[in-house]
């Protein structure tokens, strides 16, 4: 019944930490996936989620279905979030927002109903992107094309390039955009290239579906949200997928939100039952105890500074990192190569090393980065940091000989 089956080859990032914590070496480093460890190395449990956490177990209740679309509290929450407290479209009811299985789940979700209701449009996205967006898309029969984006020559955006590309693909394509900290590259576009990006969208009718996965580990809560936020506010519909996975380091709750923002309360009413449909058809309603835990942090205002001042932290000790790894590559590393370590924003660094330097650096040193050169830093600490830039050194010095 099942020889046909072949073997799953993997995926480049899950895998590659499966590999991780495989590896019996007591010095290895995972700068593989995109978690934040603290300065001991170690996944952070959040104070605010901790108390947040212990206040509802003084309260356990039953546990019935949620609704399908989620906890209505969280979805309110998400929403003065993602798109401000102050948003008008969400005062007039013009955004659908639902609870989804993390960011992952809410691409998915996102896609299923697209394919439905677009089923001739096909999907842009940036070349690079997160491995997995073309996965969500293709599984759910989209054709995948990429525009372009990273500027190997400078480590930079290729910004022009980008507006050519997207001037020139059909009305309705669908563009995946990153609102912040752009994964893989760590490159983002500045507020006026977003203004004139999403005029270009607005134009030529193409439909923004916006992941945010890094919201506060850019410039800021705010500033993080600010292309989804100019989207709505030059009245261009959209969706947002978004996740609290990093900021509220609660991976594995899955815990995250899928918004689209219409033109009219009575649109949003009919979206937001189609996306359920679309949650029931994959998993009938999403779990309680994560979305439970966000909406209180959210919604308490003691929580939300503790959280808000947390998170901020992790973003300090990642800028103190991407300091130490420049200075340590200083001898080594010239030029943009190694100010892009300061340049390049959130979680990751494309380092611009080869996939065969990425490979040296795994069975040599221990030091786990992905195939692509994308180092996680929020995987550095005090204690590997050196260890980590000596590894590449002499990756470095190999290919120099
Ligand atoms: C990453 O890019 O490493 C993270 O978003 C984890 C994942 O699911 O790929």
């Amino acid at each position: 019944m099942f020889e046909h089956i072949d073997a799953y080859p993997g995926d480049p990032i899950l895998s590659l930490n499966e590999s991780f914590q495989q590896d019996p070496r007591t010095d290895k480093v995972n700068l593989s996936i995109g978690i934040y460890f603290d300065d001991e190395g170690r996944l952070p449990v959040m104070q605010a989620v901790a108390e947040a956490e212990t206040a509802l177990l003084a309260d356990l209740g039953p546990r019935p279905y949620l609704p399908m679309a989620g906890f209505a509290a969280y979805r309110d929450a998400v929403q003065a979030l993602v798109f401000g407290e102050q948003c008008q479209a969400r005062a007039q009811g013009r955004i659908s927002t639902v609870q989804t299985l993390g960011g992952s789940g809410a691409l998915r979700v996102g896609a299923d109903f697209l394919k439905r209701y677009f089923p001739q449009a096909q999907v842009w996205i940036s070349d690079p992107s997160w491995e997995n967006h073309r996965v969500i898309f293709e599984r759910t029969g989209f054709t995948v094309n990429t525009y372009p984006y990273y500027d190997d020559a400078t480590g930079g955006l290729k910004f022009d390039a980008m507006l050519d590309a997207l001037r020139v693909i059909p009305k309705r394509s669908i563009v995946l955009l990153h609102a912040c900290c752009h994964n893989p590259t760590g490159v983002d576009l500045n507020h006026d290239q977003w203004r004139q990006l999403i005029a270009l969208l607005k134009a030529n009718e193409l439909l923004p579906f916006v992941d945010m996965a890094y919201q506060g580990f850019g410039a800021g809560l705010e500033d993080d949200a600010f292309a989804v936020r100019e989207l709505v506010v030059q009245g261009v519909p959209c969706l947002v997928a978004n996740s609290f996975s990093k900021n509220f380091s609660l991976y594995g709750e899955r815990c995250g939100g899928l918004s689209v923002v219409s033109e009219s309360a009575d649109e949003a009413g009919r979206i937001l039952g189609q996306l359920t449909g679309a949650v029931r058809a994959n998993y009938s309603n999403p779990p309680t105890h994560g979305a439970k835990v966000v909406a209180r942090v959210l919604t308490s205002a003691d929580l939300r500074a503790r959280w808000e001042s947390e998170l901020a932290a992790m973003c300090e000790r990642i800028a103190k990192m991407r300091a130490a790894i420049h200075d340590s590559l200083r001898d080594h590393v010239s030029g943009e190569a190694l100010s892009r370590y300061l340049t390049q924003r959130g979680m990751f660094t494309y380092t611009g090393l080869t996939a065969e330097q990425v490979d040296r650096l795994r069975a040599e040193y221990g030091v786990y980065l992905l195939r692509s050169g994308r180092m996680c830093v929020a995987g550095l600490n005090g204690h590997n940091v050196s260890q980590v830039a000596n590894a590449i050194a002499s990756v470095l010095a190999a290919a120099g000989e």
